[in-house]
């Protein structure tokens, strides 16, 4: 079992929140639904064994600042479409090879964007575990007692600084995150390290190489940010876990003008690492490229799986 860990700050709605580490970027969106029955409440605080309070690092306000300002425009992308969810929860479901009953967790769950197909396989007694540094995005998890809300990062839950409910684990997903975790050699070890023989990490992540109509500069950035599958998978192999990788390709259809809004409000974290005037100059640039009235592209996703045996 992992030891408790020093930044447990209680209980709040249903579940046990604990605050550990630093957050990154994000892009999201969260279904209607779901958002309208949340209560959950957030704290910016680190409580101490001790009982002394102390701030987070300014990274992690930083951060925190980020997914408050994106967390109102969680509906304003194709991601909340049902026909998306669907395609891309199935995908996951049939990888992690999910059972009812099984012990999951779901590392940078953000705001469960996918939760709600998985979740059909949880139960109150063996809830999915959602685990995430911020607590902005743990806010807009849906009011399911299926779901067991954890503020740690993957790095806390990979060395043993984060109490679990479960010793081990069936399943990890770690969908559009896995570029913001550090030490991946040591954190994929860690993660490998609490999966039952049989169990499952499945890594979701956008390719360096994004097919976005983003200005140049942006799509630079990102790949120079994003780990190739390949490295994912290599570092899989190295914690003793079988690998597989594949893509899956999603169709997008999105409105010219609403798309370079979209931009003006960082809606993806590489775009909130430019400055107002940068992004200005971004837009110029895609409005230049771009005279059609909607623009077409492939969100494309590879699919890392690693399998302990
Ligand atoms: C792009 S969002 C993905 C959320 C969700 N998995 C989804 O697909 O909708 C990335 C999430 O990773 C979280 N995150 C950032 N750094 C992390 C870390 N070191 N460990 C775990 N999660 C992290 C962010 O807080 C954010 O919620």
């Amino acid at each position: 079992m992992h030891p408790q860990i020093p930044g447990e700050v209680g209980e709040r709605g249903r579940g046990h929140l604990y605050t550990v580490g630093a957050a990154g970027g994000c892009r999201n969106s969260t279904p209607n639904l779901w958002r309208e029955s949340r209560h959950l409440s957030g704290s910016h605080l680190l409580s101490s064994e001790q009982g002394t309070t102390r701030r987070l690092p300014a990274v992690t306000q930083r951060a925190d600042e980020h997914y408050e300002k994106i967390a109102s425009q969680y509906d304003d992308t194709w991601a909340h479409r049902p026909e998306y969810l669907s395609w891309m929860s199935d995908h996951c479901v049939r990888r992690l090879d999910m059972v009812p009953g099984g012990q999951v967790a779901d590392v940078g769950a953000g705001t469960g964007l996918l939760l709600g197909r998985l979740a059909e396989e949880a139960s109150p007694n063996k809830p999915i575990l959602c685990i995430d540094p911020s607590q902005s995005m743990l806010d807009q998890l849906p009011d399911d007692p299926r779901l067991q809300p954890i503020r740690a990062t993957a790095e806390d839950v990979a060395a043993g600084r984060v109490a679990l409910p479960y010793e081990k684990l069936d399943g990890i997903l770690i969908k559009e995150t896995i570029h913001h975790v550090t030490g991946l050699t040591q954190t994929m070890q860690g993660l490998a390290d609490l999966l039952v023989p049989g169990g499952r990490i499945l890594v979701v992540s956008l390719p360096p190489r994004l097919e976005y109509p983003l200005f140049q500069a942006a799509l630079d950035r990102f790949a120079a940010h994003h780990p190739e599958p390949e490295t994912i998978a290599d570092k899989m192999r190295a914690a003793g876990l079988e690998t597989e990788v594949s893509y899956e390709e999603y169709p997008i259809t999105v409105d010219r003008d609403h798309w370079i809004e979209l931009m003006g409000r960082q809606w993806m974290s590489v775009l909130h690492s430019f400055s107002d005037d940068e992004i200005a100059a971004g837009q110029d640039e895609v409005r230049q490229r771009h005279s059609e009235r909607e623009l077409q592209f492939v969100d494309r996703f590879a699919f890392v799986l690693g399998i302990r045996r």
